[in-house]
């Protein structure tokens, strides 16, 4: 007889499954037997991971296409999955994209897109599988910050902020389930190769020559053993970890300076 899995019987919702971090906690989730529902829009690499993910690890893995930036995608995709039936014992937050640059003369739809991704469709999502967890008293949130989301980020504002928002609400969360046997962590991952340096533009930046990137699939690993685990809060690598731990002791002005010259060009 097969032997059983922590997920078996379980689904989880990985948004931004179609690469990058995204894939990589796809598979982590489908390795401990959790069937998938893989959102994003790029429908192709959906269906493609979802079928490599299925055939590896023997689950059920749904892609569906959703624009998350969208107002009211969050509703949407929820709509779209209790319409095929499915539930969700366990929330990814993971879809996000970041723009480098200064606030002036920055584009506003990306910057108000970003929100709208990176905290609001978190926000929304959460708030619409939360009670259901609670009631089960399994399951949780895994939500994808960022090492940014320590201090503010001179020339990545809104990006940074935005992460400080996903930390700030993750850690509220996680001790408002205390006790109830649902699970919230916070992945915060500092430089991990995927597609995101092309897509926010900071591959330029001092701090993308600072060091060698983290791979995805190690940094979706440490994600999801530290969500079976219940932490809180996950930074990856030693100098990341340094850095956060440092950053609440330094002249808040000494950090505006570093981040602000990290930010700008090599
Ligand atoms: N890579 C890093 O250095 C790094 C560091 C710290 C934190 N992070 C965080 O890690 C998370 C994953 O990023 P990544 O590095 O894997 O970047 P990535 O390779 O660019 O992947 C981003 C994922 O988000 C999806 N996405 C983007 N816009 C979307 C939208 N409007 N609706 C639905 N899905 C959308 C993308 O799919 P589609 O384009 O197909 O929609 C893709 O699957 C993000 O939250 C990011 O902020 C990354």
């Amino acid at each position: 007889m097969a032997r059983k899995r922590k997920g078996d019987g379980q689904t989880a919702l990985v948004t931004g499954a179609s690469m990058g971090i995204g894939v990589d906690l796809a598979e982590c989730f489908a390795k401990d037997g959790y069937d998938l529902i893989l959102a994003a829009r790029s429908e192709a690499a959906l269906k493609e991971v979802a079928a490599k993910l299925a055939d590896k690890y023997k689950v059920k893995a749904t892609p569906i296409v959703a624009d998350l930036g969208m107002i009211g995608g969050g509703a949407k995709l929820a709509g779209e999955i209790k319409s095929r039936g499915l539930g969700v014992d366990v929330l990814v937050n993971n879809a996000g994209y970041g723009m480098a640059g200064a606030f002036n003369g920055s584009d506003e739809a990306g910057q108000l897109g970003m929100i709208d991704l990176n905290v609001r469709a978190l926000v929304e999502l959460t708030h619409i599988y939360w009670p259901g967890m609670l009631a089960k008293k399994r399951g949780g949130v895994l939500n994808v910050a960022s090492a940014a989301a320590f201090q503010p980020g001179p020339l990545m504002a809104i990006y940074y902020a935005s992460k400080a928002f996903v930390l700030s609400f993750s850690e509220a969360l996680w001790k408002e389930a205390e006790g109830t046997g649902v699970h919230v962590s916070c992945l915060c991952p500092g430089a991990t190769t995927s597609n995101f340096r092309e897509r926010a533009g900071t591959g330029k930046t001092r701090l993308s020559r600072a060091g060698a990137a983290m791979s995805s699939a190690t940094v979706a690993r440490l994600g999801c053993r530290a969500f079976q685990r219940n932490r809180r809060v996950i930074v990856t690598g030693a100098r990341n970890r340094l850095l956060t731990t440092l950053v609440p002791f330094l002249p808040r002005r000494t950090v505006l300076s570093l981040v602000h010259n990290l930010q700008s060009p090599a």
